[in-house]
């Protein structure tokens, strides 16, 4: 099979996480008889570096001609402490997500039975999690009217959903909840947003399309809590942006780190998959970032952009060979030897 993939590596560790993923995308083309043609693109702070944008338009139409993008992470400290900056490496991301249609983000919180005792969590609380947050990424407070008032005093964000955003995103909770244990859960806070009274009414009235699926609303506060006190009750959980954003930073901690969480995002055109984590400036060059987490991206690409589960079945396996073996980083190493960026891209591209 030809694979076409846009490779957009962004700022910070960005660039060295995604040439591991590329490494081992390429052993396992060649080892299943596979061609990917990579065409990189820029983004973030490096494209306003570059072009003065932070998505530039030739960026978008390699991710249109791809049949999947391969994205690291953006974001450079030089804008975070300057709330006037004008152009900013986040709104590439936005700009992004919305051109490209991607409504659908899917973010997985698995444990790693060798790495159980490196999450703060008691290994009894979070043995067995494994939960799949879908977050709804084109709408609500993110896309909202904003502004300021009252001579610069007032500032606001507006949450606006419409019946369609939600149906269409929820639909995917019922089918993905339909390939696991068909329990959905809607995560709202109906008691008080009227959004929110919109999103459980959409999903109350999709129910009776999906009766095998067993559904639970429940409020966003009491779901913060409940994540990290029983996480292993959940299976799919739908949810809108911001409380989407929220919850999946805090279910990434989870599983121990957060160097090791893949995500999707789906939608009307290309699909992106990307690691949950940032760009992490401060080691940004030092060839001590964690790959695992871009390299797991490319697993769920394989799988779910071209139907190829073998493939991201032996790049979850050499994965878990590596974590097993010690052959990683130091955020992982504890008091063993700690390997380098590329040293783990290229022992897992050898091993796969
Ligand atoms: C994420 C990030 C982004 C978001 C930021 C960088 C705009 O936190 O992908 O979760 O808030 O969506
Ligand atoms: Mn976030």
């Amino acid at each position: 099979m030809k694979l076409n993939i846009a490779l957009l590596a962004g700022d910070g560790i960005g660039p060295e996480v995604v040439d591991q993923a590329v490494k081992v995308c390429d052993a396992v083309a060649k080892k299943f008889g596979h061609e990917i043609a990579w065409t990189a693109a820029l983004t973030g702070a490096s494209a306003i570096d570059a072009v003065g944008e932070p998505y530039p338009d030739e960026t978008h139409e390699v991710c249109m001609a791809a049949d999947a993008v391969l994205f690291g992470a953006i974001g450079h400290p030089r804008y975070d402490n300057d709330p006037k900056a004008k152009v900013r490496p986040e709104q590439g991301l936005l700009k992004m997500r919305q051109k490209l249609g991607l409504f659908a983000n899917v973010r997985p919180t698995f444990t790693f039975p060798s790495l159980i005792d490196n999450s703060p969590l008691k290994r009894e609380r979070i043995e067995g999690t494994d939960l799949i947050i879908l977050r709804e990424l084109t709408g609500g407070i993110y896309f909202g009217e904003r502004g300021r008032k009252d001579g610069d005093n007032t500032a606001f964000d507006t949450c606006t959903y419409t019946r369609e955003e939600v149906q269409r995103l929820a639909k995917l909770g019922f089918e993905l909840a339909m390939t696991r244990s068909k329990k959905l859960c809607c995560v709202d806070k109906a008691n008080v947003l009227e959004t929110s009274r919109l999103w459980r009414e959409t999903v109350q009235a999709m129910e009776k399309d999906y009766p095998e699926v067993t559904v639970s609303y429940e409020f966003v506060d009491a779901v913060a809590m409940r994540l990290v006190q029983w996480p292993n009750s959940y299976d799919v959980l739908i949810t809108e942006n911001l409380f989407g954003d929220i919850l999946t930073d805090e279910a990434s901690v989870i599983s121990g780190s957060m160097g090791l969480m893949p995500s999707a995002s789906k939608g009307i055109h290309t699909s992106l998959y990307e690691p949950i984590h940032g760009s992490y400036p401060q080691a940004a060059g030092k060839d001590i970032a964690n790959p695992l987490a871009t390299v797991l991206s490319a697993a769920m690409m394989f799988e779910d952009a071209f139907g190829l589960k073998e493939e991201a079945e032996a790049i979850r396996n050499v994965v878990n060979k590596s974590l097993s073996e010690g052959i990683v980083t130091e955020d992982l190493a504890g008091q063993n030897k700690a390997y380098k960026t590329s040293e783990v891209g290229n022992w897992l591209a050898a091993n796969v």
